[in-house]
């Protein structure tokens, strides 16, 4: 063989090799690829004979939920705490806390009432009550503050806490409602009937964001004293 014909050869036999491994890389990319079963977020359905609130869920959009929210069907979930509170303008307290003006009000903060160590301890971490505290709170007070003395077990249905806190912030309510961020609408439809849980992995309750700034009766322009 000259040595032209085997470069010939040569050449042929390492052009077969890469025709294959190129064959081989082109079909396993084509083949080999799971099939994505479903595009976007699972939804998982709450367990309906699960105990309380227990599972992790993933914060609601306030900014898509609560204008949508049933605030009268709040009202009516508010007929479960009326035993110990009212939400009147200048109400008494009772066995627990006037609840007027809640939303964005410090946690414990309220005049008169003698609030436990947990409750006073959870407004020395959060400067107010958010939208997404009290959806945690309301999912179940004990489990939220060790040591409260709200002895409720709390409104399992995200709807529940979702039209109860639209109903709460419409009496005396000093946080503004935000703008929807349609990336976090996984969240559940108030109105739905069944309690859709939200998405998996859930964020830990966090530190409250921009919430600060109304931590007790609001004068415009002068942040509340702590
Ligand atoms: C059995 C009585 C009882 C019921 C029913 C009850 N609560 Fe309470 N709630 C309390 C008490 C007592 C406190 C004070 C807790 C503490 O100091 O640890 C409290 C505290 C709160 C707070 C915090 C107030 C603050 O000033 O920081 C909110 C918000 C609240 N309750 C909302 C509700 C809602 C909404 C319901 C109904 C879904 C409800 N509660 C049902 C007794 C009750």
């Amino acid at each position: 063989m000259s040595s032209l014909n085997f470069n010939k050869v040569a050449g042929a036999v390492l052009a077969t090799g890469l025709a294959v491994v190129g064959l081989h890389e082109l079909s396993s990319g084509v083949f080999d690829k799971e099939p994505v079963a479903k595009p976007g977020y699972m939804v998982e359905v709450a367990a309906e004979t699960g105990g309380g609130a227990a599972a992790p869920e993933v914060p609601p959009d306030w900014g898509t939920v609560l204008p949508k929210a049933d605030a009268a069907a709040g009202a009516a979930v508010f007929e479960k705490c009326k035993s110990c509170h009212n939400a009147d303008n200048g109400g008494a307290n009772a066995t627990g806390p006037n609840l007027w003006g809640v939303v964005g009000r410090a946690p414990g903060s309220h005049p008169g009432f003698a609030y436990s160590d947990g409750m006073k301890a959870e407004g020395a971490k959060l400067p107010a009550w958010d939208y997404q505290h009290l959806y945690e709170f309301l999912a179940g007070p004990q489990k939220y503050i060790s040591g409260t003395k709200m002895s409720f077990v709390g409104l399992k249905k995200p709807e529940d806490r979702i039209n109860v806190i639209a109903y709460l912030h419409a009496q005396g309510g000093t946080l503004p409602i935000p703008a929807p961020n349609p990336a976090a609408a996984a969240a559940p439809a108030p109105t739905a009937s069944t309690g859709p849980a939200p998405a998996p992995g859930a964020a830990p309750a966090g530190k409250p964001t921009a919430t600060g700034t109304t931590a007790t009766v609001p004068t415009p322009g002068v942040p509340a004293a702590k």
